[in-house]
């Protein structure tokens, strides 16, 4: 018999997803990202050491866990590469295997990412690259996968799509700016010999060679169906890894201000070119919210208070640095959560940024722009050396056990970034331990 298990944020991403994946993944002998690009940054801290992962599924740190990057990801092929000797401070030989139904993110997703925060609807994207990948993947003609980096016909791919792409290029990447005054229909009948045709083949040519390169960095470890090697009976033990969160999905999420990528089971399970037969569901939730980028957030803090937890949280984005906006725990966008990725359990992160609190507030109901919250006593004690759920302050349990009521049961209660500041509730300890998984 086979265990799955899934790692799932359950709010607007960053809700910890790095560390309790991290965390499992020793006991586990796949682990897979299946969605999201560099966008995402997954930290995870040991001691001293620190490490922010973008691609790299959390198992690549442990020495027996294959790492896979599944068939839903953008994937950035120069980021991948630095990540990967990042990574090779923790385990100098990590296992790694690439779908290649993955899509590549191209140096022109990047710049149109950048213009289109520009001249378009500010979404506040990561500029990673990631919506114009999507976009491109749906049109299907303009796609470039991990797999088309393997095939012959890779130049020919990259010539004839640069060059269908030549209005958009020119509109909005810095490399063609000096194009810009040409008329759209000069710009379509420009031939080879014309200076805008030399440019276009420059540039062609230089997104080519660059992609042979990563051909040989990575090239052996991408395999087409990634779902038939986790389907071996030698891995008995898989853990998924989602990236983002379920509020940030396109089709679950406020559009536009969502990512690209799904970021529910769903797009983890697509990822893994596999659908279990049975599994189970780790809901990630902050033990309050944040949010990154534009977009509507119900429960958002304002003033003081949420500055303050911003300080107190470390809330500053792992991938662009920005502050992340704070806000109290909203009940009703949980429950979604609990519904459209049938969640089994949830852990609660970050509890101790609440620690000092006189009061913590729940959002229970929203009527227009306002929400109803329901209130509870703060702990005023420190949490982070807690190493059991008895040994929670009082208020700090009725807290979770209310949650625990209105949601599914507690997994995990982490009070510091710390792989030791963690809590296993001993239900999910004894659900574990049948799956054959000794913590
Ligand atoms: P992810 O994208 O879901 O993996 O989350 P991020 O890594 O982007 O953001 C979570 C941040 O909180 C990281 O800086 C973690 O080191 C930190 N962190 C994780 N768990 C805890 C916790 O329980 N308490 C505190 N104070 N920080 C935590
Ligand atoms: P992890 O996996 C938090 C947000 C961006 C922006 C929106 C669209 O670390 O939880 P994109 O670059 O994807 O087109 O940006 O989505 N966003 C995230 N916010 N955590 C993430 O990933 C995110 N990935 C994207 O801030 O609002
Ligand atoms: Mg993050």
């Amino acid at each position: 018999m086979k265990y799955f298990l899934y790692v799932i944020g359950g709010h607007y991403g960053d809700e910890a997803k790095g560390k309790i994946t991290d965390i499992l993944a020793p006991h586990f002998d796949v682990v897979v990202r299946g969605a999201g690009g560099a966008n995402a940054g997954h930290t995870i801290i040991s001691g001293d050491k620190k490490i922010a992962l973008h691609l790299l599924p959390a198992g690549v740190l442990h020495k027996e866990t294959l790492g896979i990057l599944g068939a839903e990801m953008m994937i950035d092929t120069s980021a991948l590469e630095n990540e990967l000797e990042e990574a090779k401070k923790w385990n100098p030989s990590p296992k790694i295997m690439i779908s290649g139904k993955a899509n590549v993110v191209m140096d022109w997703h990047k710049a149109f990412d950048g213009a289109g925060e520009k001249t378009g609807q500010k979404i506040g994207t990561t500029k990673r690259g990631i919506g114009p990948a999507a976009e491109t993947k749906y049109s299907r003609r303009w796609a470039v996968t991990m797999s088309d980096v393997l095939s012959k016909d890779l130049d020919k791919k990259i010539h004839r799509i640069v060059s269908e792409l030549r209005l958009r290029l020119v509109e909005q990447h810095d490399a063609f700016s000096k194009f810009r005054s040409m008329k759209v229909s000069e710009i379509i009948d420009a031939d080879e010999n014309s200076e805008l045709g030399k440019v276009l083949k420059k540039y062609a040519d230089e997104q080519t060679a660059s992609l042979k390169k990563i051909e040989k960095l990575f090239g052996s470890l991408i395999v087409e169906d990634v779902g038939e090697v986790v389907s071996q009976e030698k891995y008995k033990r898989i853990l998924g890894e989602g990236a983002q969160g379920t509020m940030l999905d396109p089709t679950f999420g406020n559009l536009p201000y969502t990512t690209s990528t799904p970021t529910t089971t769903q797009g983890l399970s697509r990822g893994m070119q596999l659908e279990p037969k049975s599994k189970e569901v780790v809901g990630v939730f902050k033990a309050y919210e944040t949010r990154v980028g534009e977009g509507p957030f119900p429960t958002e803090i304002p003033g003081r208070l949420g500055e303050e937890l911003q300080k107190k949280g470390g809330e500053f984005g792992a991938t662009t640095g920005r502050g992340r906006r704070c806000g109290w725990f909203n009940l009703h966008e949980a429950q979604f959560a609990v519904r459209v990725n049938g969640l089994t359990w949830m852990a609660i992160t970050k509890l101790d940024v609440l620690d000092e609190l006189d009061e913590i507030k729940v959002g229970i109901k929203s009527k227009g722009d306002s929400v109803e919250y329901k209130t509870f006593k703060g702990w005023k004690t420190n949490t982070t050396k807690c190493r059991d759920f008895d040994s929670l302050p009082k208020e700090a349990k009725e807290y979770l056990l209310w949650l625990e009521k209105q949601l599914v049961p507690l997994a995990i209660v982490s009070v510091g970034p710390e792989r030791k500041e963690t809590i296993f509730t001993d239900s999910f300890k004894k659900h574990l331990s049948e799956a054959g998984i000794k913590l």
